[in-house]
This record gives structure tokens, C-alpha cells and sequence, in this order.
């Protein structure tokens, strides 16, 4: 669409707007999506016994200083998850999230090692999460892919392990991720397990960039061989990472939300995200965790308006980068982005004519 086209969407249609189109997540992890609620249900379910007395003594424990005090939390959460049940009843109730905010595709990351390492077989995880995937498929008309990450603070041995445990379902996810504690683990520690990954047909990306130093991207495109950069804000530091970036279209799949509460930015007033744009990079918006980061994605484009001064063309480019940056065909973005391009289009047509 052209440019010419938005001029008439004025900051008041934004809101609703952003509702209204159709988008893709494309970082997302699930077990970032239990709900308080949920992890006291399936804890009660379970039989497991939490540390935090009520649901909002543990909501109070999420004040978080950086990565690691997220991820300590996350992990013990994760602790509820033991059944296939388990593991469905999460990933549909994310599902219902993701088409109130008319995601219309996700990408989901899952991280094997939590549950496994705590001896719950990785079948029981995988098979969880694929049963609410196709029911979200059939119910909801929301498509989702689901992309093993592997836990960086393990070692190298226990990636390979992960993903010789994953091969006997290897038609149930699309490609593999790098996540956890980014800070003295960077991406060469994983340089001949995601050369492996890449023999095996599977897709590549990984966080990096996100507390992590602006090397860290580079070395995850260049030894890791990664197709997208989750988080990746840190580029800024290096012009001519940026200028690489902007001249590969290397889709950066950025966590406006999570940033915030994870303090790798003061406020959202701070966020670099709209910077990112100026500069041409293909910048994506994503919740990341949205249970411990208030909120999903929607929330996180709201708070982008109301602080950031997007307007009608970022939202477009934002939501047309989500799906030219995910891993369905062709043929499949053809038709979201012509989806975006009508509730574009409609919204345009009924506004007011200065
Ligand atoms: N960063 C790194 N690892 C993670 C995150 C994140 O934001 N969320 C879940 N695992
Ligand atoms: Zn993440």
C-alpha cells in the first residue's frame, strides 16, 4: 500500500486499528504464558507445592531487575507444568489470547530442557503442545508452528541430547531457537549443534542482542547462521551491523513490553523501537512472556502508541514485517498481507476527509 493511503487515518483510529489487523508472533514463549491463575490450578491439579501462598503474593514477586531475575521465576512457574493436559491447557489458553488480538499466526517457542531436566518426558511436551496447535487451528482459524529452544546456560552436550530426544518428532516443530541467560553464553557455544540443526532442514533463529553485547548478533548471523534475531535492540551500538541488517531484511523480533520490565530500557518513552524503524530494519512486535510482562500483543503495540508516537504507516510496517518475516510460504503471507492491506484500506476509506 501506499504511503499517501494512511494520511487520513488520524491518532484517534489508531487504537482500534491496531486491533483490527491481522498480525504474526513471532516471539513467543509459551511457558511465558501461564497465567498466575493457571500455574495455581494446574499446581493444585498437580499436587506441586508453590513457595507463594496466593496468586497475588506471586504476581508481587514480579519485579524484575534483569534477565535472570525473570528467569529464576519463569522456571520455578514452569515447575507446575507435568501432563500432556498440562502442557495443551497452557498453550490453548494463550491460543484465545492470540485471537482476541487477531494474531492470526505464532510461532511459538518451547524450551524441552525445563521439563525434561525435572524428568518429564519430552513426548509429553511436544505432544501438549501440537494436540493445542491443531485445536487452535480448527476452532480458533489461528495458525501456529512450534520452535525448540535451547536453555544457553546448558551445555553443548545436553543441546545435542535435546535435540536427539526431539528427532522422533521432528515433523511436529519447524526449527530451533536459543533463549535463556544471554550474558557470558554466546552464540559460538552452540556453533556445531545449530550446524547440525541446519543439516536437518530446520529453521534457525536466536535471541541475541537483547543484554547481550551487539557481537552477539553478529556472531549469531555469521557462525550460528541464524534467519531472524530475537530481541536484537543492542544493534544500535554498531552503525555498520545496522547498515547489514537493514540490507539483508534481517527481521528483528522486538519485545517492547518485556524490555521495560526487564529494565533494558528506563521506560517505553526510551524504547529504541520506533529508531530501528527509521533506520529501515524489519522490526516485528512480540510479547515475548506476556503473563510476567504485562501483557499480549496488543498491549504491547497500545503501549508503543501511547509513548512512542507511532502512527499508521509503522503500524502497517509492523504488522506486514510480522509475516514477511515468518517461515510460511509465500503463497500464505501473499494472503495475510492482503488481508492487512483491506483493514487498511477500510479504515482509510472512513476517515474523515481534512
Ligand atoms: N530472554 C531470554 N530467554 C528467555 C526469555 C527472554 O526474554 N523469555 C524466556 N526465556
Ligand atoms: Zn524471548
Amino acid at each position: 500500500m501506499s504511503q499517501s493511503a494512511f494520511a487520513h487515518i488520524s491518532r484517534d483510529q489508531l487504537p482500534a486499528l491496531v486491533q483490527a489487523m491481522p498480525k504474526a508472533e513471532l516471539h513467543m514463549h509459551i511457558e511465558g504464558s501461564l497465567e498466575p491463575e493457571l500455574i495455581f490450578a494446574l499446581a493444585q491439579r498437580n499436587g506441586v507445592t508453590l513457595s507463594y501462598p496466593t496468586v497475588e503474593d506471586l504476581r508481587k514477586a514480579y519485579a524484575f531487575t534483569d534477565l535472570q531475575s525473570f528467569l529464576d521465576i519463569y522456571y520455578a512457574g514452569a515447575s507446575v507444568l507435568l501432563k500432556e493436559q498440562d502442557f495443551h491447557d497452557m498453550a490453548w489458553a494463550y491460543f484465545l489470547k492470540a485471537k482476541e488480538d487477531n494474531v492470526v499466526h505464532a510461532e511459538l517457542f518451547f524450551d524441552p530442557q525445563t521439563h525434561t531436566d525435572r524428568g518429564v518426558p519430552f513426548e509429553v511436551v511436544i505432544k501438549g503442545l501440537h494436540s493445542a496447535c491443531v485445536r487452535a487451528r480448527e476452532e480458533l482459524g489461528v495458525s501456529s508452528e512450534l520452535i525448540m529452544c535451547f536453555l544457553r546456560h546448558l551445555s553443548e552436550e545436553a543441546a545435542f541430547e535435546t535435540l536427539e530426544q526431539s528427532l522422533p518428532y521432528r515433523d511436529l516443530f519447524i526449527g530451533v531457537g536459543l533463549d535463556s541467560s544471554e550474558r557470558g553464553h554466546p552464540p559460538e557455544k552452540f556453533a556445531r549443534v545449530f550446524a547440525r540443526c541446519k543439516e536437518l532442514g530446520l529453521r534457525l533463529v536466536a535471541h541475541a542482542g537483547e543484554e547481550g553485547p551487539a557481537q552477539y548478533i553478529i556472531d549469531a548471523l555469521d557462525i550460528l547462521k541464524v534467519e531472524r534475531i530475537d530481541h536484537g535492540v543492542r544493534c544500535l551500538e554498531d552503525a555498520d551491523l545496522v547498515k547489514r541488517l537493514a540490507a539483508e531484511r534481517m527481521a528483528l523480533t522486538v519485545c517492547p513490553l518485556s524490555n521495560i520490565k526487564l529494565c533494558v530500557f528506563k521506560t517505553m518513552k526510551e524504547h529504541n523501537l520506533k529508531t530501528l524503524l527509521q533506520h529501515g530494519l524489519a522490526v516485528t512486535v512480540n510479547s515475548d512472556d506476556p503473563a510476567y510482562f504485562g501483557g499480549y500483543m496488543n498491549q504491547n503495540f497500545l503501549a508503543l502508541l501511547a509513548d512512542l508516537d507511532l502512527n499508521a504507516q509503522d503500524a502497517y510496517t509492523l504488522a506486514r514485517n510480522s509475516f514477511e518475516a515468518s517461515f510460511v510460504s509465500d503463497a500464505v503471507k501473499a494472503g495475510w498481507i492482503a488481508q492487512l492491506d483491506q483493514t487498511f484500506a477500510s479504515f482509510a476509506a472512513s476517515a474523515p476527509k481534512a
